[in-house]
């Protein structure tokens, strides 16, 4: 039994989710610690809101409320939205509390008495009539490369190139709008990732053997290859944990620092005692799940962070990272609250179809892209036609021939369960999500083919006064209800609901798990089935075009 924490990276508190980021992140974590805990390892599951920030500070300031105000409220909204898709954290927490404080405080106090912070100086940018620091989304003006207006301080929406505020033309502040803007001489704090590369390369060497994607390996690689330079971890603005170093009173931690300590300290806040059990064991597994964009933090600042510190927490194991979901016919936007995101998706289905659809199509390994067609393809044929039409058909069947399913059936020793299940729990364990539901698939179409090839419903016919047919009726029988079953429990991790109410017409309580299905499972026969899953119909995929 394995002990292993699983993360998605923390998602933003300043704007709702939407699909790409939950398949992108959210949504694979939650799929496979549903797997590892029906394997029966010893895992949690760590997310929470990214609260700190400048979206935050600014979004805060134009409200006229507090930002620790504003971040609780996205916090907690967003928190809900994450239950209603059934994703099951083991603790959702968020970053702004006295638990992260801590966690964070001691990691700076270690990095920095181990020599690994640097003081920087440079020239940022200071509007003279709020009398304030205009760090990142603080300035705005015309972008120096693709000319647009409105770019931000930090990036261009329009032509997608990172940005400093000095580079801006034409800037002015985003609060008071004036252009009565100076450029000071200001001290920032900085990791020394130079003085910690050979380390950090050291470890990715060595860690990256654990199915950590490609990608994220190469990237990572290659950087360290250019030599890192410092980077900065402290921000001239005043949501954030202040920097406990005298001098830099003007400043908080930069937003990235605490959010990946949050890791920890969202363990902490879950259990006050437990968390050491988790991030101070050099036997724990972490695995972290995250969007393409978010690798370098994940595989050198975080470890630089982690091995500078040098407090014996856990380095990560794997690093899972995703591509993007694409799209052209719908807009899946996060900064400018429009689009199609994971509230009002549910308007167009429920959330099992959205998990299925969205590993089905997920952009595992490279870019995927997110079509009506695919959509109602993945819901329509395969989740409906495919396993919820057969599952219906076999507990039906099941119904009417009561005497043909005496006794339990032992689902693997079924070979075409066994076999799928194999592939099934081989793709989990290398972290290929696609395959795993590929696996599930082919099963439910081996269970078609049962189906059309033996016809039992003839041989039940049939079994009525031909001993022969009787036996055969009950072959054919528990080999469908043992793939039933077998596809009750292989659906959990993606569509829990559907898996938990196909799950209830056996009688077996509990959770699922991979044990069960070398046990004897008898079905409850006297259960009426009701469909697993509903079709989109074309009034629903047409709301997609509210999106377009
Ligand atoms: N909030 C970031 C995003 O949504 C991810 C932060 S990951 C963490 O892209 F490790 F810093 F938490
Ligand atoms: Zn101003």
């Amino acid at each position: 039994m394995a002990r292993v924490i699983v993360t998605s990276a923390l998602p933003y508190a300043y704007s709702m989710p939407h699909l790409g980021n939950f398949v992108g992140s959210v949504l694979p974590a939650d799929v496979y610690y549903k797997y590892l805990r029906m394997k029966g390892d010893d895992a949690i599951f760590i997310c929470g809101s990214d609260q700190h920030g400048t979206p935050i500070e600014l979004a805060a300031l134009q409200k006229g409320v507090a930002p620790e105000q504003l971040a609780d409220e996205m916090h907690a909204a967003i928190k809900s939205l994450y239950d209603k898709y059934e994703c099951g954290f083991t603790h959702y927490g968020k970053t702004h509390t006295p638990e992260n404080k801590e966690v964070v405080y001691s990691v700076f106090n270690e990095l920095y008495r181990n020599g690994y912070i640097l003081e920087t100086e440079d020239m940022q940018a200071y509007c003279n009539v709020d009398k304030r620091f205009l760090p990142d989304r603080f300035i705005q003006g015309t972008c120096p490369y693709c000319h647009t207006k409105n770019a931000r301080g930090d990036q261009c929406d329009n032509c997608g190139r990172l940005l400093e505020p000095g580079q801006i033309i034409d800037p002015f502040c985003v609060v008071c709008g004036k252009s009565d803007i100076s450029f000071v001489k200001s001290k920032n704090l900085a990791l020394d990732l130079t003085k910690l590369q050979d380390k950090i390369k050291a470890f990715i060497k060595e860690n990256s053997k654990n199915n950590w994607s490609k990608d994220a390996v190469n990237k990572s690689l290659s950087m360290i290859k250019q030599g890192l330079k410092p980077r900065d971890i402290t921000r001239n603005m005043k949501w954030g944990f202040p920097v406990p170093l005298a001098g830099y009173e003007n400043a908080t931690l930069y937003v990235w620092f605490d959010a990946v300590l949050g890791y920890i300290g969202i363990t902490k806040e879950w259990d006050p005692k437990r968390w050491r059990d988790y991030w101070q064991n050099e036997h724990t597994q972490l695995v972290q799940f995250m969007g393409k964009d978010n690798t370098i933090f994940h595989s050198i600042m975080w470890p630089a962070m982690l091995i500078g510190s040098n407090l014996g927490f856990v380095l990560p194991y794997t690093l899972k990272i995703s591509q993007h979901l694409t799209s052209k016919e719908v807009k899946f936007s996060k900064s400018k609250g429009v689009g199609l995101n994971m509230r009002n998706a549910l308007e167009i289905m429920p959330a099992d179809c959205w998990r299925f659809a969205l590993m089905h199509s997920a952009p595992e390994n490279a870019d995927s892209e997110f079509t009506k067609e695919v959509l109602e393809e993945t819901v329509n044929t395969i989740l409906n036609d495919k396993i919820g039409n057969f599952v219906q058909r076999t507990l039906k069947l099941a119904l009417a021939n009561k005497a043909l399913v005496e006794g339990g059936v032992v689902p693997s020793s079924e070979k075409k369960v066994a076999v799928e299940l194999e592939r099934y729990a081989d793709a989990f364990d290398s972290l290929q999500f696609k395959k795993a539901v590929a696996a599930l698939v082919g099963l439910a179409e081996q269970g078609n083919r049962i189906m059309s090839d033996r016809e039992p419903w003839l041989l039940a016919k049939a079994a009525k006064n031909d001993a022969k047919a009787a036996k055969e009726a009950k072959d054919v029988l528990s080999s469908l209800i043992a793939i039933t079953y077998a596809l009750g429990v292989m659906l959990h991790p993606f569509t829990p609901e559907a898996s938990k109410k196909l799950l209830a017409h056996f009688k077996v309580g509990g959770e699922p798990t991979l044990a069960l299905l070398g046990k004897t499972i008898e079905l409850d026969i006297e259960k009426e089935p009701h469909p697993l899953f509903a079709k989109l119909t074309q009034k629903e995929l047409e709301k997609l075009q509210k999106y377009a």
